[in-house]
């Protein structure tokens, strides 16, 4: 992590938020963006790149494995692709970081390579479950070994990897992905069948890439033994760091924020229904088709909000931005029922068990459920919480800051930095007031 390893940080009540918002690009395009134009025949050109400490930490990976990435300007990466057999092995430990994404689909990457690798992380990534891959992948015919399914991953290279028919039992972009990323040495097809459709990214961008590859809502598969050739890539605002901003505006009276050119792919969405459920003014205009994929400008206006029965079914459409919908049902009027999120257990936190934790902090009624919570809706106080190291827990707490009725306190911020470099300053200059320190 950055220099900022003991960031505190408290928010409190600023002015109604107003103005236009530009968040950074999307995490999870950036990675893959990195990873496939890393392995293709020639250079590739990435606009919108996150900067952030998960994406670089992927780019030091590659690095490490012989591709050269310049960075030409902030949010910009040439990548000077090695070829699917180019890459070269490295001789200590590639370093994740805090991503499980990175983790994840270099796994599958790694898993088809001649030479052995060997995979860390931080201890929030050190705690991340990695059998979902582990498993299939040996299906598959790779070797990896782990100490009980956690990293360090050492994997294993030289096997012949075979396709497999993989039906995932949860729904994982992450898990699909690694299994089409090794899928790309595999002999034969890999397919993968979802209980729930997720986001498609990497399906996307193998076949902008110049991949043969066939997928639909819940499914994909390929076949081994083509080519990818370098692709430009233009990565929309990540609509994941603009969630914090969606339900600010949505709860703090008197706002009004416009965030322009945001990521709406529909498997990410799920909580623009969700806060119109509960009431929320939500318009999107401009929309538009930005190389294959839908982007437009997300206008939030505050309303008043009321708890819901959350439907199961637009889980997996918002799993990184229940953090942010908890805050909102805790100053939401009535209760608000939250199930079929058990992955939320997985995350760079126990998200249900953090959030809870925090908000109880704060005064608010949440009682945790196996796969949820149930929210009573109140007014929030002041008081001191812990991001458990998850990014998306410290910002959610942030948003909270500015309904409370007493400075929120928030420990352990830097790892913020993961996926949204920058925040505190894009916040406070909307409205929000979010201190370093105590
Ligand atoms: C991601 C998939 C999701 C999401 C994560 C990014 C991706 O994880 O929570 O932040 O880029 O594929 P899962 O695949 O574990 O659901």
């Amino acid at each position: 992590m950055s220099g900022q390893e003991q960031s505190n940080w408290s928010s409190r009540p600023g002015l109604p938020l107003h103005g236009t918002v530009r968040v950074p690009g999307d995490k999870s395009i950036s990675h893959r963006a990195l990873l496939l134009a890393a392995l293709a025949q020639g250079d590739s050109h990435v606009t919108g790149f996150l900067e952030g400490e998960d994406t670089r930490a992927t780019a030091a990976v590659l690095a490490r494995l012989g591709v050269r990435i310049d960075a030409p300007a902030p949010g910009e990466r040439v990548i000077h692709g090695v070829g699917l057999h180019g890459l070269r092995g490295a001789e200590q430990a590639l370093d994740c970081g805090n991503a499980g994404t990175g983790m994840r689909l270099l796994a599958g990457l790694l898993a088809g390579q001649a030479f052995d690798s060997t995979l860390t992380g931080d201890a929030s990534l050190s705690t991340r479950p990695m059998r979902r891959v582990i498993e299939p992948l040996m299906r598959m015919g790779a070797r990896i070994d782990s100490r009980t399914g956690l990293p360090p991953l050492h994997v294993h290279g030289g096997q012949m990897l075979h396709g497999v028919r993989h039906v995932t039992p949860v729904a994982s972009a992450q898990v699909k992905s690694a299994l089409l990323l090794a899928g790309l040495y595999a002999a034969g097809t890999t397919q993968v069948v979802e209980p729930h459709p997720t986001r498609d990214y990497t399906e996307r961008m193998l076949a902008a890439f110049g991949w043969p590859i066939q997928f639909a809502p819940g499914r994909a598969s390929l076949a081994g033994g083509h080519a990818l050739h370098a692709a430009d890539v233009a990565v929309p605002a990540d609509f994941s760091s603009a969630a914090f901003f969606i339900v600010a505006a949505s709860i703090v009276p008197g706002s009004e924020l416009r965030l322009p050119a945001v990521g709406l792919n529909p498997r990410r969405t799920g909580l623009l229904q969700a806060l119109q459920l509960m009431g929320a003014d939500i318009t999107v205009e401009n929309l538009q088709d930005n190389h294959g994929e839908p982007t437009g400008d997300v206008v939030v206006r505050h309303a008043p909000l009321h708890g819901i029965e959350l439907p199961p079914g637009l889980v997996p459409d918002m799993i990184d931005e229940l953090p942010v919908l908890f805050v909102a049902a805790s100053v939401a009027e009535g209760r608000t029922i939250i199930s079929g999120a058990a992955e939320l257990r997985v995350k760079e936190s126990d998200r249900i068990a953090t959030m809870a934790a925090g908000l109880r902090a704060l005064g608010t009624s949440m009682a945790e459920t196996p796969d949820g919570a149930i929210i009573d809706g109140g007014r929030l106080g002041g008081g001191r919480v812990t991001s458990h190291l998850d990014h998306r827990v410290a910002m959610s707490f942030a948003v909270a800051g500015l309904v409370a009725q007493a400075p929120v306190r928030i420990d352990d911020c830097a790892t913020v930095a993961t996926s949204f470099p920058g925040f505190r300053d894009i916040a406070n200059h909307c409205g929000f007031d979010v201190r370093e320190g105590r």
